[in-house]
């Protein structure tokens, strides 16, 4: 959720903060603010709005700090507001802080301190933080010493970085649940709650794990654990580079992101198919590969989108795997005590690799003995690092926050374990070179697709007006039908239902009328037949159809209003491909109802907090 900068050296770090803040502004985008320290003096900038109000405010006042930390919110407690806008600060206004996360117990806290005097000013869970800190400072605590006593009273999560006027020499950072990276540069050093923000300055990092805090100087860092016990921490370096992470030219990073496909499809098979022996190859599963093979059952949870592609897996695994699978939502997961047995396998998907909610899964998995593997995409996140194995799907990073590119790598990378598991199990060699050599095809396909983005944006145009949108697949396309939906809700504001086909008749089917138009999904598989019936029924009741067909079918267009042809591939890959028309649909609709389509209202593309 929020996005947290830090920088202590000796450049000016007002730039640095705010090129940090821009990186990070996916992660948030309702306020941000800077927090200042030089030479016996501090200073706080604050605005509610985009970054780029920041800076125009920045940019009038001749800031100059070798110690500073910045922070772009995503509103928790509070209204998006100035007052509630990060950092937060003591009464003296020598004590800065920036937080990501929720205090579960700010409001026993709260009431304490106000009754030592304390007055707050913000409506936020955060401010208890600094006050609290300040309470141990005022007892001639240090700083890293008062973090840490305060940190011991808190319930809840957190990602928070803290500078003090009267320790002007440290940062200190800690986390519990939301993330935090060190970088390290010479002379100088950084924090950020991920590493774009920093990534044009150093590619060496160190990755905070929960309960941990670090204390970081301009020529060095220490790492001990919030009950005070001294850590040595590995540095990692990062592979990402900066052109990854910029909008190349592209006017949206969505945009950028959906052409991209051709190549992060590419990337996510890169050396994991065997194709003459009809299999795959994936390092990341070789220690556990047995385990997983001899599941009695696979659990995957997940979250919006990457919970789609996890439908799309269960159709996978049982239909080539032979292994009964479950789909649960993450946040659904943990609080209704799941039956986990030692021989089950619950995989965890996520883009982001920071989704608290799939973290409460992975944890409660993991408690309860089960194999645990995480299909990430961030390298280095938190999900990654704490699954017992895994495999990434290399989709390069998303910042765009409708999820587009991870989604199709996810369906790849589920395809490449079904392989795996499946060949092991009873499909055979010949059965699975079928698949390999689809795979193979699919980003030539995918180039055939993006093709039509004039013909796709023409019928945005048809539909931008309209105020509700069905969206039908069977199938393997039933997932597809409901990430075509969410794709249009998040950027569009479009209310839209992803159904399966067939259970329209049992009570969507009222809604429809010649206001609302139906997007199927109807590839000519093994369910053609009965989607072309749905349509039928949709027909009859003068709704105005979209669909998406096979190029080489002849018979759709004479039953539907706009057909969408993309090139055909086997059933279980067919997600891939049909998914790329609908995010195209809900990104031109988007855009041509001018909204911002990369930083939707409300939504954040990490979502860190429960
Ligand atoms: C996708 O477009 C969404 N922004 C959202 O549903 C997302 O997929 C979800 O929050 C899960 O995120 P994750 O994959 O990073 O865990």
């Amino acid at each position: 959720m929020c996005g947290i900068v830090g920088y202590i050296g000796e450049k000016n770090c007002v730039p640095i903060l705010i090129n940090g803040l821009k990186r990070l502004e996916y992660r948030g985008y309702d306020s941000a603010g800077i927090g200042l320290i030089e030479n016996g003096n501090s200073s706080i900038i604050k605005n509610k709005g985009k970054v780029s109000v920041l800076e125009e405010t920045v940019s009038t006042l001749n800031l100059h700090a070798g110690l500073g930390i910045g922070h772009t919110r995503w509103a928790t407690h509070g209204i998006p507001n100035e007052i509630n806008a990060h950092p937060h600060s003591n009464e003296k206004n020598t004590l800065f802080l920036i937080h990501n996360g929720i205090i579960e117990n700010y409001q026993t806290i709260k009431k304490g301190l106000q009754n030592l005097g304390y007055n707050f000013k913000s409506d936020t869970d955060s401010e208890v933080l600094v006050h609290l800190i300040d309470s141990f400072l005022t007892k001639d605590y240090s700083l890293s010493k008062s973090v840490q006593l305060a940190l011991n009273e808190v319930e809840g999560t957190y990602g928070i970085a803290v500078i003090y006027q009267n320790e002007p020499d440290k940062l200190v950072v800690a986390r519990k649940g939301s993330p935090l990276v060190v970088g390290l540069g010479e002379h100088e050093n950084f924090i950020a709650s991920d590493v774009s923000a920093i990534l044009a300055y150093t590619k060496q990092v160190v990755y905070l794990d929960d309960g941990e805090l670090a204390v970081v100087s301009k020529d060095g860092f220490t790492v001990k654990t919030i009950s005070d016990k001294e850590i040595e921490k590995e540095i990692h370096e990062i592979s990402i580079s900066l052109e990854e992470i910029d909008k190349g030219g592209y006017p949206h990073f969505m945009l950028k992101e959906i052409i991209e496909q051709t190549e992060s499809v590419r990337n996510s098979m890169r050396g994991r198919l065997l194709v003459n022996e009809g299999t795959a190859k994936l390092g990341g599963l070789a220690d556990v590969v047995d385990r997983l093979v001899n599941s009695k059952r696979i659990l995957i949870s997940a979250c919006g989108t990457s919970w789609h592609a996890a439908l799309v897996g269960e159709y996978m695994f049982e239909q080539f795997a032979r292994i009964p699978t479950e789909v649960e939502y993450a946040s659904e997961f943990r609080y209704r005590n799941p039956i986990i047995e030692k021989d089950d396998t619950v995989f965890l998907i996520s883009q982001s690799g920071e989704t608290a909610d799939t973290r409460a899964a992975l944890h409660e998995a993991k408690n309860r003995g089960a194999l645990v593997l995480g299909i990430c995409n961030v390298v280095g996140s938190t999900i990654a690092r704490e699954s017992m194995a895994g495999v990434y799907i290399h989709a390069g990073p998303e910042i765009g926050v409708a999820s587009t590119k991870a989604f199709t790598s996810q369906l790849i990378v589920l395809a490449l374990i079904t392989l795996l598991v499946a060949r092991k199990k009873s499909l055979s060699t010949s059965e699975g070179k079928k698949i390999t050599d689809e795979l193979q095809k699919l980003p030539d396909k995918i180039s055939e697709i993006l093709k039509l983005n004039d013909q796709i944006e023409q019928i945005a145009n048809e539909f931008k007006d309209s105020k509700n949108f069905l969206y039908l697949g069977r199938g393997y396309n039933f997932p597809v039908a409901l990430e075509g939906a969410l794709k249009l809700k998040e950027i569009s504001y479009i209310h839209a239902e992803g159904y399966p086909a067939a259970e329209m008749k049992h009570g969507p089917i009222a809604l429809i009328d010649e206001n609302m138009p139906v997007v199927f999904i109807a590839p000519k598989d093994s369910t053609y037949e009965k989607i072309v019936s749905n349509i039928e029924e949709v027909k009859a009741r003068g709704g105005r159809i979209i669909a998406i067909a096979d190029d080489a079918d002849g018979e759709i267009d004479s039953l539907v209003d706009y057909v969408i042809k993309i090139p055909r591939t086997i059933e279980m890959l067919s997600p891939v491909l049909n998914s790329i028309p609908l995010q195209l649909l809900a990104y031109h609709i988007a855009v041509i109802k001018g909204l911002n389509v990369d930083q939707p209202r409300n939504l954040a593309k990490s979502v860190t907090v429960e």
